[in-house]
């Protein structure tokens, strides 16, 4: 692995540039993998997928291949997918439900707490140090896991900030997630889009709060959308659909004041685009199951907020208003998988649901016809970056124009704080003492 020295990686970040190494030096991601995605808190899954014992989700934290499981008294464990004899890959599946997991290999058996079940031939062990209570031959345990309010993170490294503190002001987009369901709880519904994307995870990572892009980048769509709206009777309203796209072809004014917030740990929110309040049936179905539950003056509370999307740095995002998340797991510094994931809202109405399916399809899938322009514009990046036409990335908009609160700042919407501010959060991830 190169390494690079603390000193080099403090020149490659200025308060408004970077160095396109990194984005483009191999050496950069594996130091990555090792001191942000090795040390931040990273989204693993949410616990409904593993509602009942021995349910299990497969993931990677940075390059480490993980299980998460459901033990039989109820636990959720975070476990290395590794066997303790020769160090295969034990899981090969994206998910099921097991007893227990037996290595391919030699036929070794774990618990789904991870530990030791069996091994064939135990009279081949007799006489030596090996021993089935030793945890050294169990499938460990990433060492720290903690689940807030269904979302569960997990941690390799063995210190540091416990996660609340971690997600800082992004938390109340958790939050704000969960409280829209009736019943309080969500739960991750249906398939998963999942996007390679020919690029640095940095580039989808910065976009997602990049509000000068929209208008530029999907131009199409929303001329298409435009188009179709004019198409609909006066006094009609406007089909969701055609809300959805049009919102990306707002004035710059618009953008401005959406506003973005940042925190000290990189992560960052924006204002609501599109509000998914309306005066359907479906909608006024909803607010009535909400207000049943928590009452007129909370519901009106929860459903004031609108938050675009809010930023987990490094590993994943949400959109809260349509139960959207994005999870972010790069797999080499030019390649990127993104995962697309819905959730219902439990005591919602089933029609919620489908606005929920049809933001996705719109916007968030791979053949909509918002995502692959944002692919493109992540692809040429990329290229560019890899060529000698100049050596820095500006990162100058509205610098020195930041509003600083109590533990978070913001500016207007265009600024480019949040990239700044990601860098700033990278920089310490990188040249942090262990
Ligand atoms: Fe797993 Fe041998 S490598 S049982
Ligand atoms: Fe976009």
């Amino acid at each position: 692995m190169g390494f690079i020295s603390r000193g080099e990686l403090q020149r490659l970040v200025e308060p408004d540039r970077v160095h396109r190494s990194v984005y483009v030096d191999p050496a950069i991601f594996d130091m990555e993998m090792e001191r942000v995605f090795g040390r931040a808190w990273i989204y693993v899954g949410h616990e409904s997928q593993v509602p009942k014992p021995g349910d299990y989700i497969t993931a990677l934290i940075g390059r480490q291949p993980v299980v998460m499981v459901r033990h039989t008294d109820g636990a959720i464990h975070v476990l290395y997918n590794r066997c303790g004899h020769k160090g295969a890959v034990v899981v090969g599946e994206r998910c099921g439900n097991a007893k227990f997991f037996r290595c391919c290999y030699h036929g070794w058996t774990y618990k789904t707490d991870g530990s030791l079940l069996g091994v064939p031939l135990r009279t081949g062990y007799e006489g030596t140090s090996f021993d089935t209570t030793n945890a050294a031959f169990w499938m460990a345990k990433v060492p720290r896991v903690q689940n807030y309010r269904g979302f569960v993170f997990a941690s390799l490294a063995d210190h540091g900030l416990d996660l609340k503190t971690f997600l800082g002001t992004a938390l109340s987009s958790l939050d704000d997630m969960v409280d829209r369901a009736p019943e309080g709880q969500l739960e991750i519904a249906g398939g998963c889009f999942r996007i390679l994307q020919r690029s640095n995870w940095k580039i989808f990572m910065e976009n997602l709060n990049d509000l000068m892009h929209p208008m530029i980048v999907h131009e199409s769509s929303v001329e298409a959308a435009r188009q179709q709206g004019r198409e609909v009777a006066p006094g009609e309203p406007q089909p969701l659909v055609i809300k959805i796209l049009a919102g990306n072809g707002e004035a710059y004014s618009f953008w401005e004041r959406l506003g973005v917030t940042v925190d000290e740990h990189g992560h960052s929110f924006m204002g609501g685009i599109v509000s998914p309040r309306s005066n359907d049936p479906v909608f006024l179905q909803y607010v009535a199951a909400m207000e049943k539950n928590y009452g007129k003056e909370r519901t009106e509370k929860i459903l004031s907020v609108n938050r675009h999307n809010t930023i987990f740095y490094p590993s994943c995002s949400v959109q809260a208003s349509f139960q959207q998340m994005r999870v972010i797991r790069p797999l080499a510094i030019d390649r990127t998988l993104v995962e697309v994931w819905n959730f219902r809202l439990k005591g919602a109405p089933e029609a919620m649901y489908q606005k929920t399916l049809l933001y996705s399809n719109v916007v968030n899938s791979p053949s909509s016809i918002v995502m692959p322009d944002d692919l493109e514009a992540y692809n040429r990046v990329q290229v560019g970056l890899g060529t000698a036409g100049s050596d820095w990335v500006s990162l100058h908009r509205d610098t020195g124009r930041d509003r600083p609160g109590s533990g978070e700042t913001s500016a207007i919407g265009t600024s480019e704080l949040p990239m700044r501010n990601q860098f700033r959060a990278w920089l310490r991830y990188m040249t942090a003492e262990a």
